[in-house]
């Protein structure tokens, strides 16, 4: 119990001063609860409005994806860099220490393999486990176009509903086709859909000719995935064109895990997201840090 007797009697209220009320940085995120804000603002710097998402998910669907053989080993290194990681619950619980400190996306849908029709997914994680795992947000895959389109929008909406109970935001991952055109088009569709069932951001990918249409026509942030593997440079002016384009950042992998260096590459994808650093300028930085570890 506080003492009660001897109370300082001189209060200060500050009555000339209003209380200040933010606006939320997060394109589109100003109506949600404090606890959805607070994640969100875990995964995306308040300073930038961006984030460089490190996603090593790859294995649910594919198995050891190449770079991904012993995430113990390969990936490790590269967490101190990273913003956020994307994983798997089952890599999170096995690999990763509890001791790391960085917000988790944890991959939520499943059920399919390489071997068969990729869209046939569920929802393949529990609120509940989800919560138990301290997560900041759960990604579902979203197959706009695909075989299985209804099921897998109705597991993101699924999710949405279930995160939205618990203040967990839903990251919809749009993934495409073989047969379907990865133009702006297609992404504008897939992103918007996903936005107006309740997506609280959206993974896509980047593409030449009008990605600024697709992210104006977003009404909530967007990050672009990697992709597969190209030169280093590439993937930088790619990273670099989509958030000048207005992306709030990247979701990467294999060209991040899958380059020559991933501790310099990661560190010039960091230049290029947060500092605006042009590709050239974090091209040499990569190069500099390279050399500097002798690889
Ligand atoms: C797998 C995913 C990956 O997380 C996503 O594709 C990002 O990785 P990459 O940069 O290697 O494409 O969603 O389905």
């Amino acid at each position: 119990m506080p003492d009660a007797e001897g109370l300082k009697e001189a209060k200060q209220f500050y009555t000339d001063v209003p209380q200040k009320t933010e606006g939320f940085f997060l394109k589109g995120s100003n109506a949600y609860d404090w606890g959805m804000k607070n994640r969100l603002a875990r995964i995306f710097n308040p300073e930038t409005g961006r984030t460089v998402m490190l996603a090593f998910d790859h294995g649910y669907f594919q198995g050891p994806t190449t770079g991904l053989e012993r995430i113990d080993i390969s990936i490790m290194p590269l967490v101190p860099y990273a913003d956020t990681l994307m994983l798997t619950r089952g890599i999170l619980r096995t690999i990763i220490p509890p001791s790391v400190t960085k917000p988790i996306v944890v991959r939520a849908s499943g059920g399919s393999s390489i071997l068969k029709e990729l869209s046939n997914e569920e929802i393949a994680v529990d609120i509940e486990d989800a919560i138990r795992l301290n997560v900041c947000a759960m990604a579902v895959q979203v197959f706009i176009g695909g075989e299985f389109e209804k099921q897998s929008i109705i597991n993101m909406t699924r999710m949405v509903d279930l995160g939205t109970r618990y203040g967990i935001p839903t990251l919809a991952v749009t993934a495409v086709g073989k047969q379907m055109a990865r133009d702006a088009r297609y992404f504008r569709l897939a992103t918007r859909i996903c936005a107006e069932l309740g997506a609280h951001y959206i993974k896509t990918y980047y593409v030449e000719d009008g990605f600024e249409t697709v992210t104006a026509a977003c009404p909530v942030p967007i990050v672009i995935a990697g992709g597969k593997k190209i030169p280093e440079l590439d993937a930088l002016k790619m990273a670099y064109n989509a958030v000048q384009q207005g992306a709030s950042g990247v979701d990467m992998g294999r060209n991040i895990f899958q380059s020559e260096a991933p501790v310099a590459m990661i560190q010039a994808v960091r230049a290029v997201v947060h500092e605006n650093e042009t590709p050239e300028k974090a091209y040499e930085l990569y190069q500099t840090l390279k050399n500097e570890m002798g690889k």
